[in-house]
């Protein structure tokens, strides 16, 4: 075990001992191999640097209460990255390469994985970008698969406060059917500058509306919106331009054994006013309680400015309990690394 002060880790990069590879040449992929330089060689003209072809995931790992290791729904982003390569025209690794090159990642590295009690975790960043040199825009047909791992601390040191959003107008994150529906790199860039500005601001979350019309609720910057409503609705848009959150797939499952109502449909950005609780979600934090949702002069609020509400701090404290083996894994979402 690393002699690490675990939970004042932030969300940061840090060399650990060892990451994994594959490589994907002659229509087939290559073995698992274990990688300790974190510089690789890459084409000068390799078509991730010049067409964007290059996309990710996140997710995490845990050591639980009864001392096992094991990883959350590794598979869930397996598909996803299975589908978001094929939207990107590359070659995503199949299921079993991906979840196996998650668990080799996380035994070279176990010395990082941050000990039960102490809130952190261990982040795994697999990538998958396109090697093949290309000048012209065509699709590679070479690939790398890599697969990081690295401790990072807990998300709330200082409890679980609401925080401020504020709606990103002058730049769209996502067309209608463009990219947003897949965790491609390129979203993110589209996003670095109004999530910047926002940040500037004042507002550490930025929402972004459908960039047609301005007129539905979409998503934050890096996280999906849940709203809760006084008659014990979980609702959150639809929209083929937004992340399908992994997190937020598990939180829906939750709140209907909670007894909650799942509704996924249009939400139009004027019933805002209706939500009783807001919540963004996602890997990093699970749920951040929103306060407030500024758009343009006009401030939308929930609840308490000091205190999450009720219902989405229950569905934190379960989802996180299932986590940390706190509360039983009643959906086999626990993936122990053998
Ligand atoms: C744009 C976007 N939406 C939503 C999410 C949440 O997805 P997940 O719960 O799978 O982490 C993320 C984070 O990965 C994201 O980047």
């Amino acid at each position: 075990m690393k002699d690490i002060d675990w939970g004042n880790l932030s969300f940061s990069y840090m060399d650990t001992g060892a990451f994994v590879k594959a490589e994907y040449h002659d229509a087939k992929w290559g073995k698992i191999e274990k990688c300790t330089d974190a510089h690789m060689p890459l084409h000068i003209a390799a078509t991730s640097l010049h067409y964007g072809q290059s996309c990710f995931e996140g997710l995490k790992t845990f050591t639980m209460k009864n001392g096992e290791v094991a990883i959350f729904r590794p598979e869930e982003n397996a598909r996803r990255m299975f589908e978001t390569a094929d939207r990107l025209m590359m070659v995503g690794p199949p299921e079993e390469l991906f979840v196996e090159a998650c668990y080799e990642a996380v035994r070279l590295n176990r010395d990082y994985v941050p000990p039960y009690g102490t809130g952190a975790s261990m982040y795994l960043r697999p990538l998958l970008i396109g090697t093949t040199p290309r000048v012209g825009v065509q699709a590679a047909e070479d690939f790398l698969f890599v697969v990081l791992a690295m401790p990072v601390g807990p998300y709330y040191k200082n409890g679980f406060f609401p925080v401020k959003s504020w709606v990103q107008e002058k730049y769209d994150r996502a067309a209608p059917h463009g990219l947003g529906h897949v965790k491609a790199a390129a979203n993110y860039v589209a996003g670095l500058k109004g999530d910047y500005e926002g940040k500037k601001l004042g507002y550490p979350i930025c929402m972004y509306v459908d960039s047609a019309e301005h007129k539905y609720i979409e998503e934050f910057g890096t996280s999906n919106f849940v709203g809760i409503t006084a008659d014990k609705k979980y609702i959150t848009p639809a929209s083929d331009s937004i992340l399908k959150s992994i997190t937020n797939k598990s939180l829906q499952t939750l709140a209907e054994d909670m007894g909650y109502t799942v509704e996924r449909r249009l939400i139009a950005f004027d019933e805002l006013s209706k939500f009783s609780e807001v919540g963004a979600c996602g890997t990093a934090a699970v749920i951040t309680p929103i306060h407030s949702v500024t758009r343009g002069d006009k401030t939308i609020t929930f609840g308490s400015a000091d205190k999450a509400g009720e219902v989405l701090t229950a569905m934190f404290k379960e989802l996180q309990g299932i986590q940390y083996g706190d509360v039983a894994d009643r959906h086999g979402w626990m993936k122990v690394v053998k």
